[in-house]
């Protein structure tokens, strides 16, 4: 623990622009939860739990992420998910927050919009003095286009409460072509756009993500590093690409924080933000990830306040 430096981070006003929501939820809320709503867990309790948050790579973690999932069943569950979040976020120096969340993996249970889009507004609105938040929808990737054009579908009544589309989950085999009409139709519709690209995927998918789905920002992005033609071309854009270091080390992208690309990416002059991804899978929330990189590679205070600027400016309203 470095208390001077986790203050400093907290004092820099930043923006999280990559968080899952379903990836917020700590186990000791999962317990709850199950027991409330009677939900059996495959594991007999928060320790046996966190020991199982050993993974090999992006699907290993998608396993666990999409079957716990399954405690989440009321307007309240999702309400006190959502204000747990914005409690750390609040207490990081979050001071803008736009924020995934997975319909299909809701919908698919029975769970409709109504139930979750309601739950997420009313601890949004609890906390809209401290913090401003938004909600991203995100389209899961391993499903066929007809069901995320269902899901566009279906989110109509609620699109004043939604900013823009992404896209997630299984990225290697699901390249952004297989998406290109649902993320028109979206745009078409005035939501702005995202998606996750070169996290597993090559960078193929990142130019795929540009070229086909029109995106602003680039979750991840960093296998951009393996084509120099892509880094010309985001550094002189300016592209956001929303860099994730203790996910990326969670989830074996990398093999350490210290040979992280956050460091290459800054020299290539890239537009990065940190991030935290699925903060209660990965432990930490992205005050931890400022950190965490700052120590392996050694960014300057400068340098994480210029970060923080940056997330701010990536962000897709002014606070
Ligand atoms: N990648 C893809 N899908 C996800 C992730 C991620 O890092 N986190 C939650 N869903
Ligand atoms: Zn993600």
């Amino acid at each position: 623990m470095d208390h001077r430096l986790d203050a400093f981070v907290a004092s820099l006003p930043k923006a999280e622009l990559h968080l899952h929501i379903e990836g917020t939820l700590e186990p000791e809320l999962m317990f709850r939860l199950a027991a409330r709503n009677q939900v059996a867990l495959p594991y007999p309790d928060v320790a046996a739990l966190r020991a199982a948050y050993q993974f090999t790579d992006l699907q290993s973690f998608l396993d666990i992420y999409y079957h716990s999932a399954a405690v989440l069943r009321t307007e309240d569950d999702f309400a006190e998910l959502m204000a747990a979040y914005l409690e750390k976020a609040i207490a990081q120096g979050v001071v803008r927050a736009e924020i995934f969340f997975d319909p299909q993996t809701h919908t698919a249970r029975g769970i409709p919009f109504a139930v979750f889009m309601e739950g997420f507004d009313r601890a949004r609105s609890r906390y809209a003095g401290q913090i401003s938040a938004d909600l991203i929808m995100c389209f899961l990737r391993h499903l066929p286009e007809a069901s995320a054009l269902a899901t566009l579908e279906a989110a109509g009544p609620y699109l004043d409460k939604i900013v823009g589309v992404g896209l997630d989950s299984s990225e290697v085999g699901h390249p952004p072509q297989e998406f290109a009409r649902v993320f028109a139709e979206a745009r078409a519709t005035g939501l702005r756009t995202v998606a996750h690209a070169g996290e597993e995927g090559p960078p193929e998918y990142i130019w795929g993500a540009l070229d086909v789905l029109g995106v602003e920002r680039v979750d991840h992005g960093v296998r951009c590093l393996e084509d120099g033609k892509l880094v010309a071309r985001l550094a002189t854009e300016q592209t956001p690409l929303t860099v994730c270091p203790m996910s990326n080390v969670r989830l074996k992208v990398v093999e350490t924080m210290a040979q992280h690309p956050l460091r290459q990416m800054l020299e290539a002059g890239l537009n990065v933000s940190i991030n935290s991804d699925d903060p209660a899978f990965f432990g930490g929330y992205i005050g931890d990830n400022y950190r965490e990189a700052a120590l392996a590679l050694q960014l300057t205070e400068e340098e994480l306040a210029a970060i923080a600027q940056r997330s701010l400016a990536q962000s897709f309203e002014t606070v």
